[in-house]
C-alpha cells in the first residue's frame, strides 16, 4: 500500500520550500522505503532550489540521510527491514568498465529507485540526488543504503551521505594522505574541514588551512589544522611553500571550486605530491597555466567524486572510528532542525554560519 508522509518540495524555480503530502509506493524490486531520522542540508540542495541543477521542478530536497529501513522489494538481499542505514547517492552497476575495474567510484551507470514518489494529485517527484530525505519517509534503490552500526546517533550518520564523505574522501582515498605527509587544505567550509579531518585520521603531520574568512580558520584549527593561512592577507603558495621546507605540501586539497583556488592549488604542490580537486567549478570558467610549468612538475592532478568513496567500505569503517572517540564526526552538527526550518537554513548556511544544519525527524 502506498502511503503518504510530509516532505519538502522546492516547487520551482527561486521560490520557497514547502511542506507537502508526498506519496510514497510500496518498494519494487531492487528497492527499499526507509524511514528518515536525519537529513542534512546541502549546497546542492539550494542549486535545485535555484534551478541550478537542472528543470525538472517540483523536487523533493534532502540527500545527506540516515535512517530504518522499512520495507524491501522482491531480490533485495542486502539489505532487510530494521536495518539502521546510511543514503548514499551512487549506487553503482556492478558491470561497467570502471566497475570491473575495481574503481567503482568511476561508474558510469549509477542508478535510483524506478517508481516515482508523487504529490497527492499525482504530481511527480524529482528526489534530489536519487534520494529526496526531506521526508518522512523515502523511497530509493536498495544499493543506495549502507548499513552502519545502530550506536552512532542518525544526525551524525547522516553527513556520510555527501559533503563530509566527500571532504574525508578527498584525503584518505583520492590523495591518498599518508603518515607523516604535508597537507594544505585550501577552502575550509564542511568539505574542507572535513578533508582536514580526514588528513588528521591519516597520520598527517603538518595540516595547513588556508581561508579567507579567520572564523573558518578557528574551525579548521578544531578539526586537526596545525597552520593556518589566510589568504587575503598572505600569498597562500609562498605559505605553504615556506611551511614545507620550500617543497610544497605532499598533499593539496582545493574545496572551494573557483580559478584562483584551483591555480594556487596548482603551484602549492611539492613536484612530487598530489593535487585532489573537491571543489566544484561552474561551467564558465577556466585558468591557464603555461605548459612548461605543466610539464615540469611531476606529481599528479586528480579529482574527487564523491571522495572517491566505497560506501560498503568506507561508511561503517567512518562510523566505527567515530563511535570509539578517533574521528570526530558530530563536530560537524551545527544545529538540528525541524523538517518546516529548511527554509531558514538554506539562509544561515548561505551566510556561511553553519558547518551542517540536520533536519532532524
Ligand atoms: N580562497 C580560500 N578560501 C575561500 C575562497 C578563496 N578564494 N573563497 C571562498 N573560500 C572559502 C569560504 O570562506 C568557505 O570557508 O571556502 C569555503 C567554502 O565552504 P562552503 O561554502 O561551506 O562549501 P563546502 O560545503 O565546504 O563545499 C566546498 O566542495 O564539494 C564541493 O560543491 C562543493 O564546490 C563546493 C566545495
Ligand atoms: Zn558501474
Ligand atoms: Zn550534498
Amino acid at each position: 500500500m502506498a502511503q503518504e508522509v510530509r516532505g519538502v518540495i522546492a516547487p520551482g524555480k527561486d521560490e520557497p520550500v514547502r511542506i507537502e503530502t508526498i506519496v510514497v509506493p510500496d518498494p519494487g524490486p531492487g528497492e527499499a522505503v526507509v524511514r528518515v531520522q536525519a537529513c542534512g542540508v546541502c549546497h546542492t540542495d539550494l542549486h535545485y532550489k535555484q534551478g541550478g541543477i537542472n528543470d525538472d521542478f517540483p523536487f523533493l530536497l534532502g540527500h545527506e540521510a540516515a535512517g530504518v529501513v522499512e520495507s524491501v522489494g522482491d531480490d533485495v538481499t542486502d539489505v532487510a527491514p530494521g536495518d539502521f542505514v546510511i543514503l548514499n547517492w551512487r549506487a553503482v552497476c556492478g558491470t561497467c568498465r570502471a566497475c570491473l575495474r575495481g574503481r567503482p567510484w568511476y561508474c558510469f551507470d549509477t542508478h535510483n529507485a524506478k517508481q516515482k514518489m508523487t504529490l497527492t494529485d499525482g504530481t511527480e517527484l524529482s528526489p534530489a540526488l536519487g534520494i529526496g530525505a526531506f521526508a518522512e519517509k523515502t523511497l530509493v534503490a536498495a544499493g543506495q543504503c549502507t548499513k552502519v552500526d545502530p550506536a552512532v546517533a542518525p544526525e551524525v550518520a547522516g553527513l556520510l551521505g555527501c559533503g563530509v564523505m566527500a571532504g574525508i574522501g578527498a584525503a584518505i582515498n583520492t590523495g591518498n594522505v599518508g603518515r607523516g605527509d604535508s597537507v594544505a587544505v585550501i577552502g575550509c567550509g564542511g568539505v574542507g574541514d572535513a578533508a582536514i579531518a580526514g588528513s588528521r585520521l591519516a597520520g598527517a603531520a603538518k595540516i595547513i588551512a588556508v581561508d579567507i574568512d579567520d572564523r573558518k580558520l578557528d574551525t579548521a584549527r578544531s578539526m586537526g589544522a596545525t597552520h593556518t593561512v589566510n589568504s587575503r592577507q598572505t600569498d597562500p603558495v609562498e605559505a605553504i611553500r615556506e611551511l614545507t621546507g620550500g617543497f610544497g605540501a605532499d598533499v593539496v586539497i582545493e574545496a572551494v571550486g573557483r580559478p584562483e583556488t584551483y591555480q594556487q592549488a596548482f603551484y602549492a604542490r611539492d613536484l612530487a605530491g598530489t593535487v585532489v580537486l573537491v571543489g566544484v567549478p561552474t561551467p564558465e570558467m577556466k585558468i591557464e597555466l603555461p605548459l612548461l610549468d605543466v610539464f615540469g612538475r611531476g606529481g599528479s592532478l586528480k579529482s574527487s567524486w564523491y571522495g572517491d568513496c566505497l560506501p560498503s567500505r568506507d561508511f561503517p569503517m567512518l562510523i566505527d572510528l567515530h563511535l570509539q572517540g578517533r574521528l570526530d564526526l558530530g563536530a560537524f552538527v551545527t544545529e538540528t532542525i525541524a523538517l518546516d526550518e529548511v527554509e531558514k537554513a538554506f539562509e544561515r548556511m548561505h551566510r556561511g554560519d553553519v558547518l551542517r544544519s540536520v533536519v532532524v525527524l
